[in-house]
């Protein structure tokens, strides 16, 4: 009799048989935009993702969480350091819930546009959600 793979038995000390690991143990990850690309967006990063997965609002970038591979090519290319893994995310997961609710109504973007003109006057504020955050959603390529 075929008795199959008990999930529940299995963990770190006891992997499966065939070395894979059960859904239930793994963690889903990806990486967010956060308060830093508001204002500044440079748009690096999108010319690095391997699978297009940001979205353009007005004055910001969002990540799609569901479609990040967490390969962390952007990351390094963000001039204001944005772009962080969900660990980094504050307590109550707003940047992760920004993320995943403005990637399902904003145009995709691909390739990079035209920074805002004064895009260095905004590299060193801090708490520009409160301040400027816009719903708005850019154009998208
Ligand atoms: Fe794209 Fe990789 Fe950055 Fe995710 S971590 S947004 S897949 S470049
Ligand atoms: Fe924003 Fe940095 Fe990309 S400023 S648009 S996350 S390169």
């Amino acid at each position: 009799m075929h008795r199959g793979i008990d999930n529940r038995r299995l963990g770190p000390e006891n992997p499966r048989p065939d070395g894979k690991w059960p859904r239930s143990l793994i963690v889903a990850m990806t990486y967010i935009v956060m308060d830093a690309c508001i204002k500044c967006k440079f748009m690096d990063c999108v010319e690095v993702c391997p699978v297009d997965c940001f979205y353009e609002g007005e004055n910001f970038l969002v990540i799609n969480p569901d479609e990040c591979i967490d390969c962390g090519v952007c990351e390094p290319e963000c001039p204001v350091d944005a772009i962080k893994p969900d660990t980094e995310d504050e307590a109550d997961g707003k940047w992760l819930r920004i993320n995943s609710d403005y990637a399902k109504v904003w145009p995709n973007i691909t390739v990079k546009g035209e920074p805002p003109e004064d895009r260095t006057d905004f590299e060193r504020e801090t708490g520009k959600f409160e301040k400027y955050f816009s719903e708005k959603p850019g154009k998208g390529s």
